[in-house]
C-alpha cells in the first residue's frame, strides 16, 4: 500500500523486522506501547501497566514510511531501519529511535537525548535527581546503612520523566539496565536480560498533566486512611506487649499525639532468639493479652500494624506445611531452596507467584487480622535474599525479582476488596515496581544510614520516586542503623518528615526513635513539629486525595511547578501546590540558601513578604525549618487533636496569604475509612475561590459530593488575612457587614464565616 491514507480500526500497526515483530498502539491520544516479539522474549505480558485496549489512529503510509496520529500524538515511524519519531501534534518532535537489538542474549531499545534533555525518575537512589550521565541497575536491592552514593536500592522502577515533558516506561521486571548518556551522551539504551521488551510513550504539556496520563496507565493511588497522615511511632523492636503498652503511655503522658504503634519482629518470636520467622501469630510468652493491648491502643485512638515477611524459617510453624503444598520457591532441580545464610536461621521464600500461595498468605492476613490489627507492614520484599538459582512458579530469580514486592502488594489490596471492601489497606512495604501505587503501598527508603548523608539522600529519593507514581515514598525518620546519637540530626530529621508523605520515626538499636527518648531541648523543638501535622490535616488529607485523583505526587520538586528552577535547586521541593519546604541536611549549618521561584512568597513563621526569582540566605534556628507559602494560597489547618480519631473539621483556621491574582482552594473531607468514598460521593469538597479586584477580595464557595456519616452539621471557618496593607473598609456576607477584627500590629484581619455566601473584603 503506498501513498495510502486511512482510519485504523483498532490502531494497532506491526512490522516485521528482524527475528521478530514490533508492535505498535495508542492506548490513549498521549500514551503510545510499542513492542518488540522474537522467540527469545517472553510472550508480551502487563504488570505496570493496566491500559490494554488500543483506540483508533489516522493512519498514512507511504513505501518505507508510516505517519500514526492521534489527538495528541503524531508518530512518524520508519521501517527499515526502524525508528519512531514520536512528536507532539502542537511542540513537535520530543523522542526518537526506539528500536530493538540483541547483542550476546541481551535485548535493548535505543533511543536519542537531546542536548539539554534532563531525565528524572528510575525509584529510590541516593544520588542526584537528574541521571543523565549515569547507568543505572534496575534491581530493588537492600542496602543496609544507604544514604548518599547508593545507586541501586530498594525500589527500583523502570520509568523516566523527561525535562522535554514525555515519560517512557519499560514494563519488565527482569533485571535491566538504563544507560542515561553515560556510554554514549546522546542515547539512552535500556537493556534487559530478559522478559517483556516493551515500553509505552507518555505524551504531556506539563508535569501534571504527564502524571495524569502516566497513572492512568499504570493506576492510581487509592486514597489511604485518615490515620496514615497521623504520626506513627515504629521501633526495631518492641520486645513485649508491656514494653509496648509503656512507650505509648509515654508518648501520650509527654503530650504526643499518636496514630499508629507498630509491632517490629519481636511480636512473634522469641526476642533471645529470633528464629521463627514466619510464625505469623503473637509470642504467647512476651504479649500474653494481644486483643487487649490492641483495644486499649484503640481507646486513645491508635491503630497497631504488624510486621509480615516472605520469608519462613526451617523452624517455624508454618514451614512443613508449606514446603508439602509446594509453596516455596524451588531451585532448578525442582526442590525446596533454603537459604542456610539467612539471617533469621535458615528460610525458604514463599513463591508468592503461585495463586495457591497467594491464597493462603491471605488467609493467614485473616488470620492476623482477628487480633484487630489495622494495617500491615511487608518487610525484606525486594526479596532482600534472591539467589539466581531460585525458580519461581513463572520464571527465574532474575526474571521476576522486580515484581515480588508489587505482586506481594497486590495479593494484599485484592484480597481487602473481596473480603473486606469497605475498608481502605494500609501497607508498608519495602519494595514494588511501576503501578504499585494502585495496591495502595507505602514505600520507605529502607534501612538508611543514622547519619547527615543518610539524611540528605532522603528529599532526593522521595522526589524521584514519587516522579515515577508512587506518592508516598518517606523515611526511618532519625535514621535506622549504625551511626551515633545525634540530637541534632534527629531534630533536623523530625522536622523534615512531618513534611514528608507519612512521619514514622523507625531506628534498630539503643538510640531510640521516640521522641520522649530524647532531651527537653530536643523535644521542645521537635513537638512543634509533630502538632504541626496535625494542624495541617485538613490540607495534607486533601493533598491526598488529589494524589487519589490527579496522580501527582505530595512533594514534588519545584521545577514540576515552575518554570526556569535552577537544576541545582534539589534540596527543597513543594509540599502540595501551595507550600514550600527548604529541609535542614547538613550539621551545624546557622544559615542555608533558599530558591525561591518567580512569584510572590510569603515566611510560614513570621508571615514575611517576599518576592520570588530570587534566592535569599536564610539564618537557621534549631527549632525551626525555612518554609514558605505561595501567595494567593488558602492553607486550612484544624485545632490540634492527640489522634486523627478525633479530628472533625468542624472548626477551621483559613490562613489567606493574599496575592494578586485569582486563585483557588480545595478542601477534601470524607469520613477518613470507608474505602472508594470519593467514587462513591461520600465525601464533601469544599472550593474556595478568592477573585482579587481592585478595592475587593471576594472568596466564593462551592460544596460539591453528598456528604458522609459524622460530617459536622456546620463548619466554622476562621480566616485570617495576611498581606493586607491596611484595614479593610469593610468584610461583608451577603450584603450584610461581618464582624472582623484588624490587628494593627500583624497587618492581619480576621473574621469567622460558614461560608454560606460570598464575603467580600472591601480594601
Ligand atoms: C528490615 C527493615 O528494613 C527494618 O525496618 C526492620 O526493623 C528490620 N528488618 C527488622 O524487622
Amino acid at each position: 500500500m503506498s501513498g495510502s491514507s486511512q482510519a485504523l480500526k483498532t490502531g494497532v500497526i506491526e512490522i516485521a523486522c528482524g527475528e521478530g515483530t514490533y508492535t505498535i498502539a495508542a492506548l490513549t491520544n498521549n500514551v503510545i506501547k510499542v513492542s518488540y516479539q522474537d522467540t527469545l522474549t517472553s510472550e508480551s505480558k502487563q504488570y505496570a501497566a493496566v491500559l490494554s485496549e488500543p483506540i483508533a489512529m489516522q493512519l498514512e503510509e507511504q513505501d518505507n514510511h508510516i505517519v500514526a496520529k492521534t489527538q495528541g500524538v503524531k508518530l512518524e515511524i520508519t521501517r527499515s531501519p526502524f525508528s519512531i519519531n514520536f512528536c507532539d501534534e502542537q511542540t513537535g518532535s520530543k523522542l526518537k529511535g526506539g528500536e530493538f537489538s540483541r547483542k550476546e542474549g541481551i535485548a535493548s531499545f535505543k533511543f536519542g537525548l537531546k542536548n539539554h534533555e534532563a531525565m528524572y525518575g528510575m525509584g529510590s537512589r541516593g544520588m542526584q535527581m537528574n541521571r543523565r550521565g549515569h547507568k543505572l541497575l534496575n534491581y530493588n536491592s537492600h542496602e543496609p546503612g544507604n544514604g548518599m552514593g547508593f545507586e541501586v536500592m530498594n525500589y527500583s522502577i523502570p520509568h523516566l520523566a523527561s525535562s522535554e515533558q514525555y515519560m517512557l516506561l519499560f514494563d519488565n521486571p527482569a533485571r535491566a539496565w538504563m544507560d542515561i548518556g553515560k556510554t554514549q551522551t546522546d542515547a539512552l539504551e535500556y537493556t534487559s536480560e530478559g522478559g517483556n521488551m516493551v515500553y509505552y510513550f507518555v505524551n504531556g504539556q506539563s508535569f501534571e498533566e504527564l502524571m495524569g496520563e502516566y497513572t492512568q496507565l499504570t493506576g492510581k493511588q487509592p486514597l489511604p486512611p485518615l490515620w496514615a497522615m497521623g504520626y506513627i511511632q515504629s521501633r526495631f523492636g518492641y520486645r513485649t506487649q508491656q514494653e509496648a503498652t509503656e512507650e505509648l503511655d509515654k508518648l501520650l503522658e509527654a503530650g504526643y499525639p499518636v496514630d499508629a504503634m507498630i509491632l517490629d519482629l519481636y511480636w512473634f518470636s522469641d526476642h533471645e532468639k529470633p528464629k521463627c520467622m514466619g510464625n505469623l501469630d503473637f509470642n504467647q510468652k512476651h504479649w500474653p493479652k494481644p486483643k487487649e493491648m490492641i483495644q486499649y491502643f484503640a481507646s486513645k485512638g491508635v491503630k497497631t500494624i504488624p510486621i509480615t515477611e516472605p520469608f519462613f524459617t526451617t523452624n517455624s510453624d508454618h514451614y512443613k506445611d508449606l514446603r508439602n503444598n509446594e509453596l516455596l520457591v524451588k531451585n532448578r532441580a525442582g526442590e525446596v531452596r533454603t537459604l542456610p545464610e539467612f539471617f533469621w536461621g535458615e528460610a525458604a521464600l514463599l513463591d508468592i507467584f503461585k495463586p495457591e500461595a497467594q491464597a493462603w498468605m491471605w488467609e493467614r492476613y485473616k488470620y492476623m487480622k482477628q487480633y484487630g490489627f489495622d494495617g500491615w507492614w511487608v518487610d525484606l520484599c525486594e526479596p532482600e535474599i534472591h539467589p539466581e538459582d531460585m525458580v519461581h512458579v513463572n520464571g527465574k530469580a532474575a526474571e521476576v525479582h522486580g515484581i515480588f514486592g508489587h505482586q506481594w502488594a497486590q495479593m494484599l489490596f485484592e484480597g481487602y476488596a473481596k473480603d473486606y471492601p469497605e475498608e481502605r489497606v494500609f501497607q508498608l512495604s519495602r519494595a514494588g515496581f511501576a503501578g504499585s501505587q494502585r495496591f495502595g503501598v507505602v514505600p520507605w527508603s529502607g534501612d538508611v544510614r543514622r547519619s547527615w548523608d543518610g539524611l540528605k539522600a532522603q528529599p532526593l529519593i522521595m522526589l524521584s520516586v514519587g516522579m515515577s507514581g508512587i506518592g508516598y515514598m518517606h523515611s526511618d525518620a532519625g535514621g535506622f542503623i549504625y551511626g551515633e546519637k545525634d540530637p541534632e540530626l534527629y531534630t533536623r530529621w523530625m522536622q523534615y518528615a512531618v513534611f514528608t508523605p507519612v512521619v514514622r520515626p523507625h531506628a534498630c538499636g539503643e538510640i531510640y526513635p521516640e521522641p520522649t527518648f530524647w532531651s527537653e531541648e530536643v523535644q521542645n523543638h521537635i513537638k512543634l513539629f509533630i502538632n504541626l501535622r496535625y494542624q495541617l490535616l485538613p490540607y495534607n488529607y486533601t493533598l491526598a486525595w488529589k494524589n487519589s485523583v490527579t496522580g501527582m505526587p505530595l512533594a514534588r520538586p519545584l521545577f514540576t511547578q515552575f518554570a526556569n528552577v535552577p537544576d541545582t535547586v534539589e534540596d527543597q521541593y513543594m509540599w502540595g501546590d501551595s507550600i514550600l519546604v527548604a529541609p535542614v541536611l547538613d550539621k551545624g549549618i546557622r544559615n542555608r540558601n533558599v530558591y525561591l521561584p518567580k512569584g510572590n512568597w510569603y515566611d510560614f513563621w513570621n508571615h514575611q513578604f517576599l518576592q520570588g526569582d530570587s534566592t535569599i540566605n536564610v539564618g537557621l534556628t534549631m527549632d525551626s525549618i525555612p518554609v514558605y507559602v505561595k501567595s494567593g494560597s488558602i492553607i486550612p489547618t484544624t485545632p490540634e487533636v492527640q489522634s486523627t480519631s478525633f479530628y472533625t473539621g468542624e472548626t477551621l483556621q483559613m490562613t489567606y496569604y493574599v496575592g494578586s491574582e485569582n486563585s483557588q482552594t480545595q478542601l477534601y473531607f470524607d469520613d477518613g475509612k470507608t474505602n472508594n468514598a470519593y467514587e462513591r460521593g461520600m465525601y464533601e469538597l469544599v472550593t474556595i475561590a478568592a477573585t482579587v479586584n481592585k478595592g475587593e477580595i471576594i472568596l466564593s464557595t462551592q460544596v460539591a459530593g453528598k456528604g458522609y456519616g459524622g460530617a459536622p452539621k456546620k463548619r466554622l471557618y476562621v480566616f485570617e488575612l495576611i498581606g493586607l496593607a491596611q484595614a479593610p473598609k469593610e468584610v461583608s456576607i451577603a450584603g450584610k457587614a461581618l464582624s472582623h477584627e484588624w490587628n494593627q500590629e500583624k497587618n492581619t484581619v480576621s473574621f469567622e464565616t460558614d461560608l454560606n455566601d460570598d464575603v467580600i473584603i472591601a480594601i
